[in-house]
């Protein structure tokens, strides 16, 4: 059994991916051009934003985003202790510091009534807070809503990290065109998955658009002349291709997902009770990026064994909170300071997730963890 199984995937598509590979190697033109354009274009009306800047990874696309706002060092970004370290990272790597608020347990995103306190708490000692990046973790949207609010409120600008949720709905609206920007990533295990690193910005603001496009290409606004600091921060075309010959079949696999997410729940509520499923908010879908439960008292890293022996492949997302992580240790957060986040990171499990995964395979991995 696969964790995600990108073998099945590519069997069933090979025709159409094959067919779009060759033809950017006919084409002779492997850097932006065609390609890139025609997966903005087809990414732009799927998400519904207005502009879509296709980019060399997610990371970068993000490290983009806080580029365009002059993130300076010294500056403040709120953000989610819970989540892959990128998230967190490119607030450094702009000089910044990241201020961590606590997530909500039951869907382990960030929330938004510790966001508020930490808006007040900064704010009171005089902080130069900037932005918001929330993380749509697992492929399930933060409550947005009440995210951007605080945001406008407090004149600060709010970046989804959308990494693992393109495809989500959030109040009829799609991932990615929720907030002034969302970034995807396309690493080829995310719901839509090119073979290599790859990403995607979203915003509707046409001179941000603007500012990302010449700052992706080294800050070139007409050829060899830079206006702006910039990085390579391009998709290339054989990526772009692959996505486009993807694309056509997501929304089948969204459905594939989310029947599979039906029927582990179904599972677990009848043989393993105790196993929490992945929460659906009203108003929202998941993708389902990771099909992550909650195993509680203390019996996460048993089932962890057990699944292994059985042959099982399963992940923890993640089983160390960005705050305490080494690289994070100059920020001298102690242990306790977010007790969700680090209650979560003790009993998470991401348990086999994607589209062609069988009744068969999913009954053999319950019928293990029902044995805990
Ligand atoms: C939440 C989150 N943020 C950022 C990233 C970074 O994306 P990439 O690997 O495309 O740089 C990822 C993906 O790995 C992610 O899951």
């Amino acid at each position: 059994m696969k964790f995600i199984d990108l073998d099945r995937q590519y069997r069933r598509y090979r025709g159409e991916i094959d067919a779009a590979v060759k033809q950017v190697l006919e084409s002779g033109q492997f850097i932006m051009g065609e390609a890139v354009a025609r997966i903005e274009q087809e990414l732009s009306g799927f998400t519904g934003a207005r502009h879509a800047i296709a980019t060399s990874s997610g990371t970068d696309g993000l490290l983009l985003c806080l580029m365009a706002e002059e993130v300076m060092p010294g500056d403040e970004i709120i953000t989610t202790p819970f989540t892959f370290i990128a998230t967190a990272e490119v607030i450094v790597m702009r000089g910044a510091v990241p201020v961590f608020a606590d997530i909500e347990p039951d869907t382990f995103n960030i929330s938004p009534a510790s966001v508020e306190e930490k808006i007040h708490q900064r704010r009171r000692a005089g902080a130069r807070l900037r932005g918001i990046i929330p993380v749509s973790l697992y492929g399930h949207c933060p409550d947005m809503d009440q995210i951007n609010h605080l945001a406008q409120e407090a004149g600060l600008f709010v970046i989804e990290d959308a990494c693992q949720s393109l495809g989500a709905e959030y109040m009829g609206r799609k991932s990615c065109a929720l907030s002034r920007y969302g970034v995807t990533s396309f690493f080829p295990s995310k719901p839509l998955g090119c073979y290599g690193d790859g990403g995607m910005i979203f915003t509707d603001r046409d001179h941000l658009a603007e500012k990302l496009r010449a700052m992706r290409v080294h800050g070139q606004t007409e050829r060899y002349v830079h206006a702006m600091p910039g990085i390579n921060g391009r998709l290339d075309a054989i990526q772009a291709a692959i996505l486009s010959a993807k694309l056509p079949h997501f929304e089948q696999e969204l459905e594939a997902r989310n029947r599979a997410a039906g029927l582990y729940a179904e599972l677990l509520r009848e043989k393993a009770p105790d196993i929490v499923p992945p929460v659906v908010r009203p108003g929202c879908t998941s993708v389902f990026a990771q099909y992550t439960v909650r195993i509680p008292g203390g019996k996460r890293d048993a089932a962890v064994r057990m699944l292994r022996e059985a042959g099982i492949p399963c992940a923890i997302h993640y089983p160390i909170p960005v705050h305490r992580q080494e690289v994070f240790s100059c920020l001298d957060i102690p242990a306790g300071a977010f007790p969700e986040a680090e209650k979560a990171a003790g009993e998470v499990l991401s348990l086999p997730m994607h589209p062609f995964i069988t009744p068969d395979e999913q009954e053999q991995v319950v019928d293990t963890l029902k044995r805990i």
